[in-house]
């Protein structure tokens, strides 16, 4: 692998704290993470989204320089870092497990990067003190990192990474070791600090409800390939394929042919006759009238109605779900699929056979029924 020399950092505002070109890397037969490109602008928060093995993990170590690309390259505030090892790149990095010492106490962990970067005593000490009164943990430095909860070492792992001030934070999976009332709320905190911060961060998580919660932008990755990027709510109205699409939320998915199309919007036909105006995506076939199309509409895009409803579909209540701010109702459609429906309490009971209508402003997608 080629590396050019260094060049000096660049201090414009435009300039992407992080590219990723073309990055690669292979483990024999497995392609962990294929072709990915990406640009990150300083002070957003990006979070890598996907499947267990779809290549997070690799993608962060290899901005961090824990693994090197197979191909590609990879530019950090405008120096290619591709073949640089971990110590040369200006990178934080929480590791999922926070990979503690379990033998050095609090100050010590959180002063390692700093000494072993050859810091002065005299500014170590002030930079771990500022960590942890970041992470609300001053006062701690004594301790064991054994001693303290599973909320304390994410918080130390947190004050690790903060404390050499990197340009770039990685975190991997940083809550999944916290239970579940304890992950909302360092979540919320989490961000609200870093933001404070004018950090720049990626992180990695399969959960999407906390990469709502988290990000600026969302890149969904599967196979080790990069599906869409985009803020939460693009992905989720408007997500690039069927695999993104139920990924992100609940997706209901019905066969249609094509009827008409107007510029990016198509009139797709559904058994039995209803007629659904519904967004093309970029794959998807739009000259070809009687194409197979696979529409995808929200639970919140659906609605029952009455049973006179022209063009709605009719079907039978399967099980209504109480869920406080909805009421969901999974209806089995004549001939069709299941679909489930966002709806208000007592509309239905299980058993019922009901109609089922596109919401006024929903907005549905068509995709190819080729894709996944
Ligand atoms: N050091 C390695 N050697 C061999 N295969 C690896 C190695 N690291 C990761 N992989 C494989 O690469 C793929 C992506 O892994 P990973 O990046 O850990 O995914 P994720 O973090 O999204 O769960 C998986 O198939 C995994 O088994
Ligand atoms: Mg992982």
């Amino acid at each position: 692998m080629t590396s050019p020399a260094p060049t000096a950092v660049s201090s414009s505002a435009t300039q992407p704290i992080l590219s990723l070109d073309g990055v690669t890397r292979r483990f024999g037969e497995t392609t962990a993470v294929d072709a990915v490109s990406l640009e990150v602008p300083a002070g957003e928060f990006l979070t890598l989204l996907g499947p267990s093995g779809c290549g997070k993990t690799t993608t962060l170590r290899m901005i961090a320089g824990f693994e090197h690309p197979t191909a590609g390259r990879i530019v950090l505030g405008g120096r290619e870092v591709t073949a640089l090892p971990p110590q040369k790149r200006d990178v934080g990095m929480v590791f999922q497990n926070y990979a503690l010492f379990p033998h050095l106490d609090v100050w010590e962990n959180v002063a390692f990067g700093l000494k072993s970067r050859g810091d002065r005593k005299d500014v170590v000490g002030p930079r771990v003190e500022r960590a942890l009164g970041l992470v609300e943990l001053a006062g701690y430095g004594k301790r064991k990192v054994q001693e303290l909860s599973g909320g304390q070492q994410q918080r130390v792992a947190l004050a690790r990474a903060l404390a050499p001030e990197p340009p770039l934070l990685l975190l991997d999976e940083p809550l999944s070791n916290l239970d579940a009332a304890l992950r909302e709320r360092t979540r919320d905190e989490l961000r609200a600090l870093l933001k404070s911060l004018g950090m720049t961060a990626i992180f990695v998580t399969h959960d999407q409800e906390e990469a709502f919660a988290l990000s600026d932008r969302i890149a969904v990755m599967e196979l080790g390939r990069l599906q869409q990027v985009g803020s939460p709510e693009e992905l989720y109205g408007s997500p690039a394929n069927a695999f993104v699409a139920s990924f992100l939320g609940r997706a209901n998915f019905l066969d249609s042919t094509l009827d008409s199309v107007d510029g990016d919007r198509a009139v797709c036909r559904l058994p039995g006759g209803a007629a659904w105006t519904a967004a093309l995506s970029a794959d998807a076939p739009r000259a070809a009238p009687g194409a197979p199309l696979r529409v995808m509409v929200r639970p919140e895009g659906l609605e029952l109605a009455g049973t006179d409803a022209a063009g709605a579909l009719p079907g039978r209540v399967l099980d209504r779900r109480y869920a406080g701010s909805a009421t969901f109702y999974r209806v089995a459609l004549d001939g069709g699929p299941e679909v489930l429906i966002h709806g208000r309490p007592h509309e239905a009971s299980a058993g019922d056979t009901v109609r089922v209508a596109l919401h006024p402003r929903a907005e549905p997608v068509a995709y190819p029924v080729e894709a996944r």
